[in-house]
């Protein structure tokens, strides 16, 4: 293989998920979606869909009535590792990954995932009202999206934009806009210094393994940019909200 193959699969190669998220807060949240057997589980932004196949596997595939999940995605190569995944758990005959846009999936579900994807229907309010037409009355959204934890600093706005509040904001948007809460947790600091690390890992490793690539000089650009402004405009100021709604 060559050094540029490397590259691509190095970069998320050491996250587990693509979110701030230990295994304790991932179970948690997946007991409070509470999938059931025979459930319609449909993931909009699922990345590699490591949280969509536990949630399928939750609802069980073996009984009479099979649960089955849907990823959608635009990044083939996460998609690829998402079927490579379900392939060894003996889930790709029950969960497909799809390669398209997350606003333009209208196939209802009874369990819906939308975790740091809300950039996909223009931001939290329109993904708050776009989510509401694909979870079926009765069903549950589990809902991962940024908020302030402190007044942002202009770089850190720069970065994640304008359109997010603080938790208290974000709690009353999904009010405003018909849901009910069903569980409201954060990442903590752990979580999102684990986050960062392994995000960096991946592609620190590459580094380190192929210093004399001609990309190696942009890559060790790019993390000392990020590492950067992790530790220095957004570190315990953008926070990550998990909501489990309903509607
Ligand atoms: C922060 S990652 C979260 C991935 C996943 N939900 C997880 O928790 O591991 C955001 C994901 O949204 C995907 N994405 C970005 N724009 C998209 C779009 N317009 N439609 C579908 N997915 C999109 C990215 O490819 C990426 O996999």
């Amino acid at each position: 293989m060559r050094s540029t193959d490397h590259l691509a699969t190095s970069r998320y190669a050491r996250m587990r998920w693509n979110t701030p998220l230990s295994e304790e807060h991932a179970a948690l949240l997946l007991r409070r979606l509470d999938v059931r057997p025979g459930a319609r589980v449909l993931d909009l932004g699922c990345g590699w869909g490591e949280l969509l196949l536990r949630a399928v596997a939750a609802g069980g595939v073996a009984g009479p009535v099979a649960t089955r999940g849907v990823g959608v995605d635009t990044d083939e190569a996460a998609l690829a590792r998402g079927r490579a995944l379900a392939a060894g758990r003996s889930l790709n005959r029950h969960v497909a990954f799809v390669m398209g846009e997350a606003a333009a999936w209208h196939e209802p579900a009874d369990r819906v995932l939308c975790i740091g994807s809300a950039h996909a229907f223009g931001g939290t309010g329109a993904a708050l009202d776009a989510l509401a037409k694909v979870v079926r009355p009765g069903g549950r959204l589990l809902f991962g999206t940024a908020y302030w934890q402190r007044d942002p600093t202009a770089a850190a706005e720069q970065i994640f934009g304008a359109d997010i509040t603080d938790l208290a904001g974000l709690v009353e948007t999904t009010r405003e806009r018909g849901w009910r809460m069903l569980h409201v947790s954060t990442a903590d600091q752990r979580e999102w210094d684990d986050f960062e690390s392994t995000w960096l890992a991946g592609r620190q490793e590459w580094l380190l393994t192929y210093p004399q690539d001609p990309r190696a000089a942009q890559v060790r650009a790019e993390l000392d940019d990020r590492l950067r402004q992790y530790v220095g405009d957004y570190r315990g100021v953008v926070g990550l909200a998990y909501l489990v709604l309903g509607h």
